[in-house]
């Protein structure tokens, strides 16, 4: 290539828009929450066409998935997955084509073990043997490469002792890695995996998947809505970069009301979780296709950054969670910030501009009611009064950020966590209530293993140099050890001795821009961490 057109193509490719670099979690809607296995081929028509010209789809709304229910069993002598022949008479090939045509994405459902859930606890004997276990490949084909789907959601009842026929245990990682691997060897690298391990799965899954699922079955009930909520509090170290943490298909439009409905649907876009819709589409009421297609609270779930927020405020006298977000751009001066009320009863909220780690005056936009608020000025705080099981969204823009000094060990990364085996048996560390601690949550079981440390990836430091450290450990028993390191530098190692009220300090080098602080011991226990503080 001469030069000059060299030139012309890196002018091009600096004016072009910057790309998004992944994207954002799943929209759509899903038969499952309405239908169950009750589902055929007009019906998923119907709701892709309702999608397509209802105005959801301009809303960003572009997944049509068909979960369970689909299954006609397999051809005995060559093992083909088989359609059921009443529900999907002509198979499903013309559904995905249709859906295709409308200019939106197909997704399907299967099992990581022998057989679906459907035919564990719906009844539906003719998807007995229909999971993807042994049969990897030739699905994995036939499904993407064939068919056409562009998405699948990858249960588990056919791989749990109870739920497969030789009552064996398998191991989940070495399930999904090997279904995840078959659909990359059809050619097919843009099909969006969903693991449903109806908890955390462990960190391995953000290899294989592009979302999972964080808690068992959602059902239209607000304690059901509750209970996932302060369940996904704190996971937001394991979501990011097009991975997402994912708090189950939304009951929004069914049976709960107004005000829950609408907590349900703000808290799961202020959480970056996927917008799956559950219900009928063609018979939407007008406030819920108001709710469902709000953009600004869609725009703070699709935010580019694609971060999940974590609690920087949990008052533990009234019951109640401050969130807080970048947006647009990390440490920048635009963050997403939402007031959680669980109670029965409606709570007063109020936050520190300061600990939104935001300075000079701020504009603020909330995003539920789509309205502006009073600019608050300089060392303001933000405050409502949130009604009973209700929340606040708001998108804040302020004039500076300041640096951030704490980073609560529940935000932190742990490489072992994971939700399914009983932490402590296993060994591996988890988050854990604790009254006395600043959030009232602390880190514990850390160490014995290299693997089972705790990373703060996100530690912003403006100046390049030696910082200050101050490490809060929640209990520090006497044979106790960790190290210290930052970017994998060389780790300080610190006993109780070290330690003044529980608090150890040191000086760590650190770089301009984000650093990860880890906190380690191979061979041996470690304190129990409450927060970290850095000048
Ligand atoms: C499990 C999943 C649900 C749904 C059903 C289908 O329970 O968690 O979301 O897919 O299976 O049988």
């Amino acid at each position: 290539m001469k030069l000059n057109s060299i030139a012309t193509v890196m002018l091009a490719a600096a004016l072009a828009p910057a790309a998004k670099a992944w994207d954002g979690p799943t929209m759509g809607w899903s038969s499952w929450n309405t239908y169950y296995i009750d589902i055929n081929d007009s019906l998923i028509i119907r709701q892709a066409e309702t999608m397509a010209k209802s105005g959801l789809k301009d809303a960003g709304y572009n997944h049509i998935n068909i979960d369970d229910g689909y299954f006609g069993g397999r051809d005995k002598t060559t093992g083909k997955l088989l359609i059921h022949p009443k529900r999907f008479p002509r198979g499903l090939r013309p559904v995905v084509d249709k859906i295709h045509s409308l200019g939106l994405k197909a997704g399907i459902y299967s099992d990581a073990g022998m057989n679906t859930c459907g035919c564990k606890y719906n009844n539906d004997t003719i998807a007995t043997g229909v999971g993807l276990f042994g049969h990897e490949k030739e699905d994995a084909e036939f499904l993407f490469r064939d068919l056409g789907f562009d998405f699948i959601k990858i249960d588990y009842c056919g791989a749990s002792i109870s739920g497969n026929n030789d009552f064996r245990s398998y191991n989940p990682k070495d399930r999904y890695t090997a279904i995840a691997e078959a659909i990359e060897a059809t050619g097919r690298n843009d099909v969006k995996v969903n693991v449903c391990r109806w908890n955390y799965p462990g960190t391995w899954v953000s290899d294989v998947a592009t979302s999972w699922r964080v808690t068992h079955d959602i059902y239209s009930d607000w304690k059901s809505v509750r209970k996932i909520i302060l369940e996904s509090l704190y996971l937001s170290a394991y979501a990011g970069e097009g991975h997402y943490n994912d708090m189950d298909m939304l009951e929004v439009g069914h049976s709960m009301s107004e005000q829950e409905d609408r907590t349900h649907f703000a808290m799961w876009c202020m959480m970056t979780s996927p917008l799956l819709i559950g219900c009928d589409m063609t018979t939407l009421k007008p406030e819920t296709f108001k709710l469902l297609t709000n953009k600004e609270l869609i725009a703070i779930n699709q935010d580019p950054l694609g971060l999940q927020p974590y609690v920087v405020r949990h008052d533990l006298k009234d019951n109640t969670y401050v969130l807080v977000k970048d947006l647009e751009k990390r440490n920048g001066t635009v963050r997403a910030v939402a007031f959680f009320n669980p109670n029965d009863s409606a709570v007063r909220i109020s936050v520190d501009l300061a600990a939104l780690e935001l300075g000079g005056n701020a504009r603020v936009r909330d995003a539920i009611y789509k309205r502006d608020l009073k600019a608050i000025k300089d060392n303001g705080i933000l405050e409502a009064e949130v009604p009973a099981r209700g929340c606040m969204v708001y998108r804040i823009s302020a004039d500076r950020r300041l640096p951030r000094r704490l980073y609560e060990a529940e935000t932190a990364f742990l490489t072992s966590y994971q939700e399914i085996y009983d932490p402590e048996f296993c060994g591996t560390a988890y988050y854990a209530p604790d009254p006395e601690c600043s959030g009232g949550m602390k880190v514990t079981k850390l160490g014995y293993r290299p693997d089972n440390d705790l990373i703060w990836k996100d530690v912003y430091c403006e100046k390049p140099g030696f910082h200050d450290i101050r490490i809060k450990c929640a209990s520090f028993p006497e044979k106790a050890r960790l190290y210290v390191s930052a970017n994998d530098g060389r780790g300080t190692l610190l006993s109780k001795k070290d330690a003044s009220d529980n608090t150890l300090t040191l000086r760590l080098p650190l770089n301009e821009g984000f650093n990860a602080i880890r906190l380690y011991n191979d061979y041996g226990p470690m304190p129990e961490i409450d927060y970290m503080e850095v000048d």
